[in-house]
């Protein structure tokens, strides 16, 4: 089942090939081959590695009303990916090895995509006590990353603690940005429209300060320190200076934070809250240099799902967050591509070589080559969608892309082999 022949595939937007897989690996690549197998025919497509994705929220255990690990997957499958990073923030937390063999399991029983649990720092994400990141390294579920997304791990000594730990154990911390003193009561970035809306402000400098403590932190651990969501143009000064002097710190950027901004909140349509929140155009521009230039290293989606009645309130009472792993690719072209800040082996870059290297996984973002594994993203560059949240395949609708008509659509997803999407259609 696992040999297939892929027809007419442009790896990284260069001249078409044809590529034979078996067991999972490529085993040739050339024109006109010919093989008793299963036929994928990309029809010209761009082939990429497969997706990996640092921050999606799966909701299970706890919060099945949104998402599951299951349907996740389908929409980690549709959207291109055949890795994802499932963040901690569920009920109950995922912050012992039971919980994150848990998850690990359910990512492996569903099969689409290799899910690999995140573990929070402390427990409960209560930052108050560190949990156990060595047993949860050492379980099945071999934690690589760990993290109290949601929630930042405020206080220094821990974040101190943590970062020497996990030096010792090789793994990374990836860090909510966010002092808290400075959010409290905080619904939207701090700025003019937020004044003109009446919502109390989120501060930039929230985001910076966090990052510049944790820089130095990192530096004298030693240790690899992972920046998530970075939203604010100051913080991206801040992660050029550490880089320039050597800390092991990477970056996210979500594609809502490439591509929207809070002009969007005048809606107050509480699809648009996030956090952290959206920002002005002026960050948007400086994610998009960052992004294209490494200050600011992969595109994660900080997928997001909440169930209608979480999203159908006030703005206020509302949950932060939106849906991503179907629409990241579409965003990337649109904010990236189009405008000439990266090309496909840039896109190849900031959406599965970095954030597999990052997070230290062997067999995901490796070149397309021969002897390497078959797990592909195809993208038809041509195409043009518009988004519509009731035909994604995650349980949840909130899209802040909703009507948009975004480029380039993912239309096969390949992993170690398997098809697991075709033409929008998860094969399970
Ligand atoms: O908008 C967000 N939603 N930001 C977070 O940090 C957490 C996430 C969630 O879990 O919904
Ligand atoms: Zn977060």
């Amino acid at each position: 089942m696992k040999d297939l022949l892929i027809k007419n595939a442009r790896p990284y937007g260069e001249d078409a090939v044809d590529l034979l897989v078996r067991d999972g690996v490529v085993v040739e690549t050339g024109s006109g081959l010919s093989a008793d197998v299963d036929v994928l025919d990309a029809d010209g497509a761009v082939l990429l590695p497969g997706f990996v994705d640092l921050h999606t929220h799966l909701r299970e255990p706890g919060g099945e009303e949104s998402e599951t690990v299951e349907t996740g997957s389908r929409a980690a499958a549709r959207g291109g990916y055949t890795a994802v990073f499932a963040m901690p923030n569920t009920d109950p937390v995922a912050d012992t090895a039971v919980v994150v063999e848990h998850v690990r399991r359910r990512g492996e029983e569903v099969g689409l995509v290799d899910v690999h649990p995140v573990g929070a720092v402390t427990v409960g994400l209560e930052g108050v006590k560190m949990a156990e990141l060595g047993t949860m390294a050492r379980s099945r579920a071999r934690v690589r990353m760990f993290s109290d997304d949601g929630r930042c791990v405020h206080d220094p000594v821990i974040m101190r603690r943590a970062l020497e730990y996990a030096s010792s154990l090789d793994v990374v911390i990836a860090q909510h940005a966010e002092d808290h003193r400075l959010t409290v009561g905080a619904q939207a970035h701090e700025g003019v429209v937020a004044s003109r809306l009446g919502l109390a402000g989120w501060p930039a400098t929230a985001e910076e300060t966090i990052v510049a403590r944790d820089c130095a932190l990192a530096r004298e651990a030693g240790a690899a320190l992972h920046v998530c969501h970075v939203s604010s143009l100051r913080t991206v000064e801040v992660l050029r200076a550490a880089k320039d002097q050597g800390v092991r710190v990477s970056a996210e950027v979500t594609p809502h934070h490439l591509l929207l901004t809070d002009a969007a909140l005048t809606s107050y349509d509480p699809v648009n809250k996030v956090n952290p929140p959206l920002r002005t155009g002026e960050d948007t521009k400086a994610m998009r240099a960052a992004l294209a230039e490494g200050v600011i290293d992969v595109v994660a989606t900080d997928h997001a799902p909440h169930a209608q009645q979480y999203k159908d309130t006030e703005w206020a009472a509302a949950k932060p967050g939106m849906l991503g792993l179907e629409t990241a690719l579409s965003v990337v072209v649109h904010t990236m591509v189009e405008p000439g800040l990266l090309d496909w082996r840039g896109v190849a870059r900031v959406l599965s070589e970095r954030p597999a290297e990052i997070a230290g996984l062997p067999d995901q973002g490796r070149p397309i080559a021969e002897g390497e594994p078959a797990t592909f993203a195809l993208v038809d560059p041509d195409a043009v969608w518009t988004v519509r949240g009731a035909a994604l395949a995650s349980k949840a609708t909130n899209t802040p892309f909703e009507g948009m008509r975004l480029p380039a659509a993912v239309t096969a997803t390949v992993l170690r082999g398997r098809i697991t999407m075709r033409n929008g259609e998860v094969q399970a």
